[in-house]
């Protein structure tokens, strides 16, 4: 028998990708998602469809802030590796609905390091978030850089998540990795992100609101990276357990560590788009200023992460952004006949 991963959020945006690489190494993977409606839910049944399908996966439809129903989980089946990516995500919509980010964020992971507490595994991986670094003005965002100012309730569930996680790590030597993400997209990714909803509006007809100062004067820029090298990046932290450490927990960035201005990336996307549907495209902008949750700039040192799993992600967003374009149009317009 190969080795149990327990992965939540499976049916999420990166859940699905990782646990689909673990299983086609074959792996043993126990999804966990609720399912729930924060975007198209159909769009995350489609991605446990083509997991279903697969030798080695078994999935459970459950909240992690239920601990009951997790704690049977944990009971039933010896579980090596726990990456939690279950959690509610986005920035924007936490100042509409903060309750379902303590909710996620806060009880469903404090569930998963008790349960990790009383069924011990080799290595707990969590999603953390370059959200942490709020403000912060000196780039690249390093590890050891200061976190304790972020602008949004998201950003600090997760800066929370890493505190549990020493504190967990230091009592009852769990051994940890909190990963802080770097804008992530590709095929498959998450509609309420900006790059994904770009597009949907451009064939609603709609205009493109960008949430940046029409100067550019202060321009945004963001470090994007792609799912590929986000999964590449997770199997090996996986393996590369940390046991020299005490507490035995650690926080690594990982991202692309080039940050790109929002409107190269802007106009890359629509080249990618053009490529994709074999005709010109141009999107309709509209400025907006940006808002008080938003972070001015992202980028990643990775100085780190190299260092420890040999490893940084390195996809151009040109060849990433067409990998997405080229799967959105075939899963709107060939297997739905969407908008068309
Ligand atoms: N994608 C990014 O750019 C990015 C950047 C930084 C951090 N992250 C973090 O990475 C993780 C995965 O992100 P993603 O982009 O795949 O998001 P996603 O929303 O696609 O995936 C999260 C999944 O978790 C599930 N979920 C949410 N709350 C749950 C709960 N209480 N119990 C069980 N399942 C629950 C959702 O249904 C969803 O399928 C999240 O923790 C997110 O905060 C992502």
């Amino acid at each position: 028998m190969g080795e149990t991963y327990l992965v939540t959020g499976a049916a999420g945006f990166i859940g699905y990708h990782l646990s689909n690489y673990l299983l086609s190494e074959g792996k043993t993977v126990i999804g966990i998602d609720n399912l729930n409606d924060y975007y198209d839910v159909k769009l995350k049944r489609d991605r446990l469809i083509l997991l279903e399908g697969k030798t080695g996966f078994t999935f459970h439809k459950i909240d992690i802030a239920d601990r009951s129903l997790l704690e049977e989980v944990f009971k039933n089946s010896k579980i090596d590796y726990v990456v939690n990516l279950a959690a509610q995500a986005g920035v924007r919509y936490s100042i509409e609905n903060p309750d379902i980010y303590i909710q996620s964020n806060i009880i469903g992971f404090y569930n998963i390091l008790e349960l990790c507490r009383h069924y011990p595994v080799k290595h707990l991986v969590y999603a953390s978030s370059s959200s942490v670094y709020g403000r912060n003005n000196k780039v690249p965002f390093e590890e050891t850089d200061l976190v304790d100012h972020p602008v949004s309730l998201y950003a600090a569930t997760k800066k929370s998540n890493e505190l549990m996680a020493h504190v967990y790590s230091h009592l009852y030597s769990i051994a940890s990795t909190g990963l802080r993400f770097f804008t992530v997209y590709g095929p498959m990714g998450r509609p309420d992100m900006a790059y994904f909803s770009f597009i949907n509006n451009f064939f609603k007809g709609k205009t493109i609101k960008v949430y940046n100062n029409k100067d550019f004067e202060n321009d945004l820029y963001r470090d994007f990276t792609y799912i590929d090298d986000i999964i590449e990046g997770i199997i090996r932290v996986i393996e590369s357990i940390p046991s020299d450490l005490h507490p035995m927990h650690r926080v690594l960035n990982i991202g692309n560590s080039n940050p790109e201005k929002l409107m190269n990336f802007i106009r890359t996307l629509e080249n990618c788009l053009s490529i994709s549907l074999n005709r010109k495209i141009e999107f309709k902008l509209e400025y907006e200023p940006i808002k008080p949750e938003d972070v001015h700039k992202t980028y990643a040192s990775t100085n780190q992460l190299e260092e420890l799993i040999s490893y940084k992600p390195h996809t151009l967003i040109k060849d990433g952004l067409q990998k997405f374009t080229d799967w959105y149009v075939k899963y709107y317009f060939v297997e739905e006949n969407h908008y068309i």
